[in-house]
């Protein structure tokens, strides 16, 4: 079985890492697996891309199609016309995409439209925000689907809303027409507690474990709109007053930040890091502050802390059940909340599936 994976963003190298992982280690149980990475260049630079696949041991992309830094229509267009090229060469049985970038919904529209079975990672997660890009690549992306691997059970939930399903006398009866729906669990947490007894502490500074904040900021319904960013960093400021707040700092903030000369020097920026530096700042701070979909979760696997600086999110079992503060961009309320968040609300639940989603999304390739 040829599985085509497509990726070209960092949470999806991290997402990926797992499963590619996976199945190397089911093929060298003898299962006829192989993968084809095919890396659309939606993030380029080496500490954004290439120290992933160096540190997760991910295959070197079998194409590199070097997209990034574009619009989104041209971005997401060269893209199609490239992944096509592949997939015509390759043949794959299937075409394996993650999450929600516009890499996520080039090769889904190209799967689709070759009629090869396309899988889907991270399937039925909704903001009902129509505004985020990212919304719309997880529709159209889900809607196109033949397999959809669901992380929580609110994903699938989401997905029954939205008539992929019915149940019957307590059974998921699949929909002519649309993709079949399995809650797998989350690949997150495949890499977050694989990757734990590896994780480094970043070389050049020097951190005290849970004296920091770790802050990351990219989301572009916050870098694109100067208020907001202006509020989320005079609040950020005025709380390193008070505490070490350590922000990786993705490029598209770094360039909006110096363009708008927004200040930020109470804060420690550093470069982004590598993944194994990212699960060490994560495991040893002391509260997580950020608009990323990943470390919204990674915070909960970790037990810190995590106030979300966001209007929504699609990981609402977190903020249900007390471990996640959705505060938007509002000054106050990001202050109130760093007043009030200093602990970790431990409940016992297991809200992601245990870190067996790899495992998971390839025994269903094997059985299908
Ligand atoms: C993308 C995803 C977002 C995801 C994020 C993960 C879409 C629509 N958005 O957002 O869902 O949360 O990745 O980080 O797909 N840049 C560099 N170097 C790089 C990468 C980016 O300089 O290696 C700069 C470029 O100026 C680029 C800008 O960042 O134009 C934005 O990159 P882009 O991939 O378009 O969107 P992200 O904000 O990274
Ligand atoms: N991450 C990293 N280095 C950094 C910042 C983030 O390795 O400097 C990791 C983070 O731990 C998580 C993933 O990148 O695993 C999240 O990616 P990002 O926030 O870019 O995207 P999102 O999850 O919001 O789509």
């Amino acid at each position: 079985m040829k599985i085509l994976t497509i990726l070209g963003a960092r949470p999806q190298f991290i997402k990926a890492g797992s499963v590619s992982r996976e199945i190397r280690r089911q093929k060298a149980e003898g299962r006829r697996l192989k993968e084809v990475i095919v890396h659309t260049g939606q993030h380029y630079d080496a500490n954004m891309s290439d120290v992933f696949f160096e540190q997760m041991h991910i295959p070197k992309p079998d194409y590199y199609l070097g997209i990034g830094g574009k619009s989104h229509g041209a971005m997401t267009g060269q893209m199609i016309e490239k992944i096509e090229e592949v997939c015509l060469k390759e043949k794959p049985d299937w075409v394996m995409v993650y999450g929600d970038t516009n890499s996520t919904l080039a090769g889904a529209i190209v799967a689709s439209k070759l009629h090869i079975k396309l899988a889907h990672v991270e399937a039925g997660l909704r903001s009902f925000n129509m505004k985020m890009p990212e919304e719309i690549n997880r529709i159209l992306t889900d809607r196109v689907s033949d397999v959809l691997f669901c992380p929580t059970a609110t994903a699938v939930e989401n997905l029954k809303n939205e008539g992929y399903f019915i149940e019957e006398e307590g059974r998921r009866k699949k929909v002519e027409g649309f993709g079949k729906v399995v809650n797998v669990g989350d690949v997150m947490q495949d890499g977050a507690m694989f990757y734990k007894q590896f994780a480094k502490q970043p070389p050049t500074f020097n951190f005290q474990p849970s004296t920091y904040i770790l802050c990351t900021i990219h989301r572009a319904e916050n870098t694109d709109d100067e208020k907001r960013l202006k509020d989320i960093f005079a609040a950020l400021n005025e709380i390193a007053k008070d505490k070490q707040v350590i922000l990786p700092l993705h490029p598209r903030t770094k360039k909006i930040l110096d363009e708008l000369q927004i200040d930020t020097s109470n804060l420690t920026i550093i470069e982004p890091v590598g993944y194994l530096e990212m699960v060490w700042l994560i495991d040893n701070c002391a509260l997580v502050m950020t608009d990323s979909g990943g470390l919204q979760k990674e915070a909960y696997f970790f037990e810190k802390p995590c106030i979300t600086l966001r209007d929504e999110t699609e990981w609402v079992e977190l903020v249900k059940n007390g471990f996640n503060t959705l505060v938007g961009a509002d000054y106050e309320k990001i202050l109130k909340a760093y007043q009030t968040n200093s602990e970790f609300k431990a409940k016992g639940l297991n809200l992601y599936g245990g870190g067996r989603a790899s495992e998971y999304i390839i025994k269903e390739f094997l059985e299908q």
